[in-house]
């Protein structure tokens, strides 16, 4: 068991793509649902953010709506960026795609920031080794919404198998940032 969770404290999270409106919404409520059915929703904070500035204030696209409750899940917030002071406030930032986990390391004040930057697809069972995004949805059809849904259902429940798993440091879940 991860040492905050052991002691009580609130292990925090934060999933980050481009705009907050697709894929890390999406990650965001598929993780409250992991967290709701291990019974652990009261050991952790969740949040989503975008690294891109043009969707701030604005819902999730309806898109990824319209996906999330076809699987029984609403995606209730409105989209927000990810600014270098808010590495201060989460355990973990947890990046949608490779492009997002380096416009994240940019923004690391330090090196106990960048080591807190994980990469959602590494914890997705089915992702071949070169395969470490959740491919942007947003130029697409429908069928990359339901695989951005499927892979954040598969990476999500094993990223919390591993924080389960985690024993002794804060930010002890092996960091991409020095890879
Ligand atoms: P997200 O998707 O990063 O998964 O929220 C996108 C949303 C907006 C844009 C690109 C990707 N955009 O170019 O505005």
């Amino acid at each position: 068991m991860h040492q905050k969770m052991e002691d009580g404290r609130l292990l925090s999270i934060c999933f980050v793509c481009l705009g907050n409106i697709c894929r890390s919404p999406t990650a965001e409520a598929v993780f409250r649902r992991c967290l709701e059915q291990a019974d652990l929703a009261e050991h952790f904070h969740v949040e989503s953010a975008g690294t891109g500035d043009w969707h701030l204030g604005c819902a999730a696209d309806r898109r990824s709506q319209a996906t999330a409750a076809a699987h029984g899940l609403q995606l209730p917030g409105k989209a927000q960026l990810f600014a270098a002071k808010d590495f201060c406030r989460f355990d973990y930032v947890v990046a949608l795609d490779e492009k997002n986990q380096q416009r994240l390391r940019e923004l690391a004040p330090d090196a106990a920031s960048r080591r807190k930057i994980l990469l959602l697809r590494r914890f997705d069972s089915l992702a071949a080794e070169h395969q470490n995004d959740v491919p942007d949805p947003y130029y697409g059809g429908p069928d990359g919404f339901e695989e951005v849904f499927a892979i954040c259902e598969r990476a999500c429940q094993n990223l919390l198998q591993k924080l389960q798993a985690e024993g002794t440091k804060s930010a002890s879940l092996t960091s991409d940032a020095d890879a």
